[in-house]
């Protein structure tokens, strides 16, 4: 056997430019799937390619490592050779970040779409052979048209088709999410060329993903749609967040109110979990992109609309710092408390708009002492909250977290925080003892027994005051 021969043939060249939450586990999954593709990931960030090639992955998601590991350098590589990877693929997915805008016009609401544009030019720069470009990051409607034109701003013989095709995974059950789609949308021009560029990209999907469940749109449909999938399952949230501030007043059980509402079939169960209000990279960047594009056609009612979705998120976070200060006699000034989880949801360590990043520094405002605790996250919160050092402790372990504190707040509904032995920490902490149920995890009747003043959301509180 010579040496050529021993060089795997590949069907396909994916190229995924971005190596984040998005494009490092949808790439695995292909990958993973498609040992006839060769799937590359690059990014600009040389420190996160080099953890994506270690044994401790940059992200943490559950069944993420396995299927890395199985796959690299097999069929999956990580690499910062950006020119390289465009010149020898034939479909490159663009998952690069799109954060709202800092600075300008549409400051704190439109996309931030700079790193988005870098990779346009660059791919025009290095491209030498025809590609399908596949916008993966949550865009703005109309992105797809913006990158064509600098993709067709030069007559260099090279042909570019764009697609939109967003990703729904969500962090935490993201390889779940990947493996079995709800659905896998793909939105192209309705040309000839764009029509078969969607074809080979729905090929691709259709090698573990049923083909009924690969839904093909146009493309300005395909960008909207992700942006409406997110504000509808915000806007779940925020009706039921608001419902449980009502239930807090009459003394409903908005636990109660969400189970009889969700078995309307029409309404369903899911995402209706009151909280300390929703966090995450999507949601709210969504939303407010949703809003300025309404409002840049004029439809202020609509952008409205959709922008209270995010004004009662806010609120909810501020209502739960409101509820702690109260119940702890109005003054927080040097009370240890504890922060039980810090990332935005159980499972991952994002804590990317996470609300415990807003609470956490009202606290502080109001000079609490607090010790922060977290199984996956304590790294990005040391990040989230530099600036804030002798008020902020970070301690792995939720037992020593607790010890001495006048209160625990619980932020993210970890598994962990369900299964503590509350009785220890009660004996540990300062009394009166207060706990600040912000997911509604614990059993309250059984904390308020062992001697707590309970604060769940959304239901009566449990005190001995
Ligand atoms: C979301 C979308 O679900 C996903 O389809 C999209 O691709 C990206 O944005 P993600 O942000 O990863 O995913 O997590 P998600 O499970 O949607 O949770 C978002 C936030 O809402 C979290 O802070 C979560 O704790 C909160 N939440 C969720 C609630 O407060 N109550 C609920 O009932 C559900
Ligand atoms: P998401 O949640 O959308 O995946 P992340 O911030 O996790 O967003 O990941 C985006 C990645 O894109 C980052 O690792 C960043 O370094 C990378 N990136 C941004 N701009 C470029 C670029 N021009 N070329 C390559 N990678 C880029």
């Amino acid at each position: 056997m010579n040496k050529t021969d021993m060089i795997p043939h590949f069907t396909h060249h994916i190229l995924c430019i971005g190596a984040g939450y998005v494009g490092g586990p949808t790439m695995a999954m292909i990958a993973h799937k498609c040992p006839q593709y060769r799937v590359t990931i690059v990014d600009i960030n040389p420190e996160r390619i080099a953890q994506w090639n270690s044994d401790r992955l940059p992200i943490y998601e559950p069944g993420l490592d396995e299927i890395v590991k199985a796959a690299r350098g097999r069929n999956l590589f990580f690499s910062t050779d950006i020119e390289k990877g465009i010149q020898e693929s034939d479909i490159i997915f663009v998952s690069v970040n799109t954060p709202t805008k800092t600075f300008g016009v549409g400051a704190g609401m439109a996309a931030d779409l700079q790193y988005w544009e870098k990779t346009a030019r660059q791919i025009l720069e290095s491209a030498t052979s025809d590609k399908i470009i596949v916008e993966k990051s949550t865009l703005p409607v109309r992105t797809a048209r913006a990158m064509e034109r600098i993709l067709f701003s030069t007559q260099n013989g090279v042909r570019f088709e764009v697609l939109s095709n967003p990703e729904f995974l969500a962090e935490g059950t993201a390889i779940q999410d990947l493996e079995q789609p709800d659905r896998v949308l793909i939105g192209s021009r309705q040309t000839e060329s764009g029509l078969k560029a969607r074809s080979t990209l729905a090929e691709v999907y259709a090698n573990w993903v049923p083909q009924e469940r690969i839904l093909t749109t146009d493309i300005w449909s395909s960008e909207l749609s992700k942006l409406v999938a997110n504000a509808f399952l915000a806007q779940r949230i925020s009706s039921i967040n608001a419902i449980a501030v009502l239930c807090e007043k009459t003394e409903a059980d908005v636990s109660q109110v969400a189970k009889a509402v969700g078995m309307d079939a029409r309404i369903g169960p899911k995402f209706l979990n009151a909280s300390v209000g929703f966090g995450g990279s999507c949601f709210k960047k969504d939303i407010l992109n949703l809003v300025y594009i309404c409002r840049y056609y004029g439809l202020n009612e609509v952008a409205k609309y959709w922008e209270s979705v995010v004004e009662i998120n806010e609120y909810q976070k501020e209502h739960f710092v409101m509820t702690m200060l109260n119940a702890m006699f109005n003054t927080l000034a040097g009370k240890r408390i504890a922060l039980f989880g810090f990332a935005f949801k159980a499972d991952t360590g994002d804590t990317r708009e996470s609300p415990a990043i807003y609470i956490a520094t009202r606290l502080i405002e109001e000079q609490a002492d607090l010790v922060i605790t977290d199984p996956k996250a304590l790294v990005n919160a040391k990040t989230d909250l530099k600036g804030g050092e002798g008020k902020v402790q970070f301690i792995e372990d939720p037992y020593e977290a607790a010890a001495g504190s006048h209160a625990i707040a619980i932020l993210t509904e970890w598994r962990l925080f369900r299964e503590l032995n509350y009785e220890r920490i009660y004996r540990s902490m300062e009394k009166p003892a207060f706990i600040f149920d912000g997911r509604n995890v614990v059993d309250h009747s059984k904390l308020y027994q062992l001697g707590f003043n309970v604060y769940p959301i959304g239901k009566p509180v449990l005190t001995h005051l």
